[in-house]
């Protein structure tokens, strides 16, 4: 059996290079011009650019997103606040899908690539959506993953996960009253694919991609958001039932209407 990980033992890295792990990992990932960088890629393991899951509950199409409204983005951004209490009202299904197409929605077919609303690294796209839903129009309670060539949603497990995503989220308790959680994760083989260890950068920055369109999108329809990245990684994980490793949370974002 695997040993339990705790923060003695954590893989058998000493303690000296635990306490600067983030500085090496950006020493070690830099590009420099004196290093090559890489062999090429290996165009027949090219991973997956979507996640599909095959047996849903079942799966829901999303209303059209608006692509002519909205206000105008300087006041936007003068206006975006985190907003950390929401009030009991509902979120429409078609604000929902306003938001999920402003952050992961497909935007432009052009040579070959399905280019979406924010930018990703070497347009791999490794990050994929999931909602905890907790207060939307005609949507149950439960989680969902974004389907993102289709615009719909997949309803992967029923139930009341407020309690277990704000524990989750280090008891922070605008997880448990929001409307919805977006929970991003990565899949890190689709940035490590083209980019080894300097994908995690990657990743990163494009979840921070999805989530700066998400606080516009949000402040656009009159909803409020903030952005979590103190999480329990495996919790979350667990909650969604996927590895931790090939596919790992990486952020969330609570979404709601101001209170
Ligand atoms: C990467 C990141 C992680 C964050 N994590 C949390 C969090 O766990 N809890 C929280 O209350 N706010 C979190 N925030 C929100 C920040 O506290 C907030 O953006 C900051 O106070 C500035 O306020 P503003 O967003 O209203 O401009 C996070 C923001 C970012 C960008």
């Amino acid at each position: 059996m695997e040993e339990k990980q705790t923060e003695d033992t954590l893989f058998g890295v000493a303690p000296e290079i635990k306490e600067k792990i983030g500085d090496l990992y950006q020493k070690i990932t830099k590009y420099r011009r004196d290093s090559t960088m890489g062999s090429g890629l290996d165009w027949a393991n090219q991973p997956e650019t979507y996640k599909i899951y095959q047996n849903p509950l079942f799966v829901i199409d999303l209303p059209h997103p608006d692509k002519e409204g909205g206000e105008n983005l300087f006041k936007l951004i003068q206006k975006r606040r985190s907003i950390r209490e929401y009030s009991p009202k509902t979120v429409s299904l078609k604000n929902l899908s306003q938001l999920l197409w402003a952050t992961q929605g497909i935007t432009e077919n052009f040579q070959g690539y399905a280019f979406r609303a924010a930018p990703s690294a070497g347009a791999l796209y490794p990050i994929e959506t999931y909602l905890i839903v907790n207060n939307v129009e005609s949507l149950d309670r439960g989680i969902y993953h974004y389907r993102i060539p289709a615009h719909q949603l997949e309803f992967i497990k029923s139930g009341d996960f407020r309690k277990e995503i704000a524990q989750a989220a280090l008891e922070q308790k605008m997880a448990f009253c929001a409307a919805s959680v977006f929970v991003w994760t990565a899949l890190v083989e689709r940035s490590k694919w083209k980019y080894r260890q300097r994908g995690y950068r990657y990743m990163y920055l494009d979840a921070g991609h999805i989530a700066g369109n998400l606080a516009l999108a949000v402040e656009s329809l009159g909803l409020a958001c903030c952005n979590i990245g103190a999480l329990f990684d495996d919790e979350i994980n667990d909650l969604l039932a996927i590895d931790g490793e090939e596919e790992t949370v990486i952020y969330l974002s609570t979404v709601g209407y101001p209170r």
